[in-house]
């Protein structure tokens, strides 16, 4: 590919996370998209499939025929000129560091909000996440066939919870029973509800009247939209579209998704200012362009038995930089060895008119067989590329846990590294006795591994709970074991790196106060 075309299709490129409270709506706005993206022809199936009403069959008929797995961690599909990744992150049973890491692999987020319920907490922690990253965050409001929160108290919530500015890009007229539709700021028109699965448009003239709809002019709740919308003008954020890019301002839009009111308008506006990937900072202190011809990624998320019945492993890898071609040979970069990348699965919907390229800003799946690890950078050609490290958020749950039947170590050493090679749980042992503890953000973690300890590997696992502990790490040449007390277990990572897991803060408090020449760091 030639540099002009490559620049032009990674241009095309929309890689985003939908972030959310559960219930908030994400599976169902998820589902509109894939609508309008032809990835699915009815309502109902993404759902159907989420709550396990759908025959197993008919949904492996369907990811055949269209080639993609819409279960699956990345859903690809073009839609108005755009080739869309969404990168699913689970909500919160499997709320774990693979959805923190995920939002490192994507160039925006959508941000959804159940508007009865305004700012919930693991919207907030997802938040805060995108933030650090400062990647555009746009909002959607949901539910608005419903009863809701005022509007003027969601946009207030933004602001004073989230601390980020909002600017709404649409306004409701009416909500759940009197909704009559939205008064699109942004183009300057209504679009009216109209109790089925469509709308209709309503040019506004300059003075705010709606050309020739006199029942609309007439509605009392138009003319308090409009008196909400003359408000905004004068005393709400302006729209600034440098803000957005940084994340410093969210544009809100309001709408149903599972009416399918406002989301295709939102979802316009959307691909309008959602940013084409971007750069990428390295180790060496470098920024690799999306443009650059030399091919590079980073692994995000490696998941292991995706088909309990063939033993595979995948490396979800993002693509920063040049084209992916199938067979290519690429550098990885921790061990400076080379691997032919010849196995992978894309996530494009198999449409035949599409040409498959994956370029910066896709995503593709490696098949793996121990190769790869999270964190990991492939390259192609020189210079030697490090991707910056991926934040490591700190467990705060614990379990110590062994194998049921001590005749059957072999399988239970294997399920553990293998699924600690993904991420979701991290792995301790302890320095006294060799005891292996678990580390997870949240406790469905541990029953998850659990679950597949004895699935997957035949390892029946006892587990017993530690609760919750604040984990230090501790400068190896700082550390004496008698440091180590009851409220302060001493235990080793992965890496073999030392670090106490503290009963609370005050025992933390206390350390600290006993060894004050000691450098305890949090790893985050
Ligand atoms: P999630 O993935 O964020 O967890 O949420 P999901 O889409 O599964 O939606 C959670 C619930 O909210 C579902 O109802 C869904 O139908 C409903 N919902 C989503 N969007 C809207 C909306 O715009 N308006 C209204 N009124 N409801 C919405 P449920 O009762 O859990 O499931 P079901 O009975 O619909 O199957």
């Amino acid at each position: 590919m030639d540099t002009q075309k490559l620049a032009d299709e990674v241009e095309t490129r929309r890689t985003f996370a939908i972030i959310s409270h559960p219930d908030a709506g994400k599976t169902t706005i998820t589902e509109q998209l894939l609508l309008f993206g032809g990835v699915v022809r009815e309502a109902g199936t993404v759902k159907a499939r989420k709550t396990g009403n759908f025959a197993k069959s008919d949904w492996m008929e369907i990811e055949q025929k269209r080639g993609i797995s819409v279960t699956s961690s990345v859903m690809q599909f073009d839609y108005a000129g755009k080739r869309i990744n969404i990168l699913d992150t689970p909500g919160h049973e499997d709320f774990s560091e693979d959805t923190y890491r995920t939002l490192m692999a994507v160039d925006s987020a959508v941000m959804v909000i159940d508007s009865a319920k305004g700012i919930e907490p693991q919207t907030k922690k997802l938040f805060q996440i995108c933030k650090m990253r400062g990647i555009p965050i746009f909002t959607f409001m949901n539910k608005l066939d419903r009863d809701g929160r005022d509007p003027m108290d969601l946009i207030d919530q933004l602001e004073e919870v989230l601390g980020i500015e909002a600017y709404p890009m649409n306004w409701p007229i009416g909500m759940g029973k009197t909704l009559t539709g939205i008064y699109d700021r942004f183009n300057h028109r209504v679009e009216k509800y109209n109790h089925a699965d469509d709308s209709t448009l309503v040019e506004l003239d300059d003075d705010d009247n709606p050309i020739n709809d006199s029942e609309l002019a007439e509605d009392p709740q138009f003319k308090e939209t409009r008196d909400s919308v003359e408000l905004l003008e004068m005393a709400g954020n302006d729209f600034d579209q440098e803000k957005i890019a940084k994340g410093d301002q969210t544009p809100v839009f309001f709408g149903s998704a599972l009416v399918n009111f406002g989301v295709k308008t939102f979802f316009d506006a959307y691909l309008k200012f959602a940013p084409a990937p971007g750069e990428h900072k390295t180790q060496e202190d470098t920024v690799v362009a999306p443009t650059a011809e030399q091919f590079s990624g980073f692994v995000f998320k490696i998941q292991a038995n995706m088909n309990p019945n063939h033993r595979d492993r995948i490396a979800f890898v993002r693509i920063c930089s040049g084209e992916f071609e199938k067979g290519m040979d690429v550098n990885l970069a921790r061990t400076d060895k080379k691997i032919r990348l010849s196995n992978v699965t894309e996530f494009m919907a198999n449409t035949r008119e599409n040409v498959q390229t994956a370029v910066a800003g896709d995503i593709i799946g490696l098949y793996d067989t121990g190769n790869f690890q999270i964190g990991d950078t492939i390259f192609t050609g020189k210079p030697k590329i490090n991707f910056e490290k991926l934040p490591q958020f700190t467990p705060e749950l614990f379990v110590r846990v062994a194998a049921k039947n001590v005749m059957k170590q072999k399988s239970f050493h294997k399920g553990i590294q293998q699924l600690v090679q993904e991420g979701a749980v991290q792995l301790y042992t302890s320095y006294s006795t060799n005891d292996y503890i678990l580390g997870a953000v949240g406790q469905l973690q541990f029953e998850v591994f659990q679950f597949r300890m004895q699935n997957e590997y035949n390892s029946e696992i006892t587990m017993e709970p530690m609760g919750k502990k604040t984990a230090r790490w501790i400068d190896p040449d700082q550390l004496d074991e008698r440091m180590s007390s009851s409220r302060n277990l001493l235990v080793k990572d992965r890496n073999g790196d030392p670090l106490f897991l503290f009963e609370n803060q005050f025992a933390l408090r206390w350390f600290e106060d006993k060894y004050p020449d000691v450098k305890l760091t949090a790893k985050l």
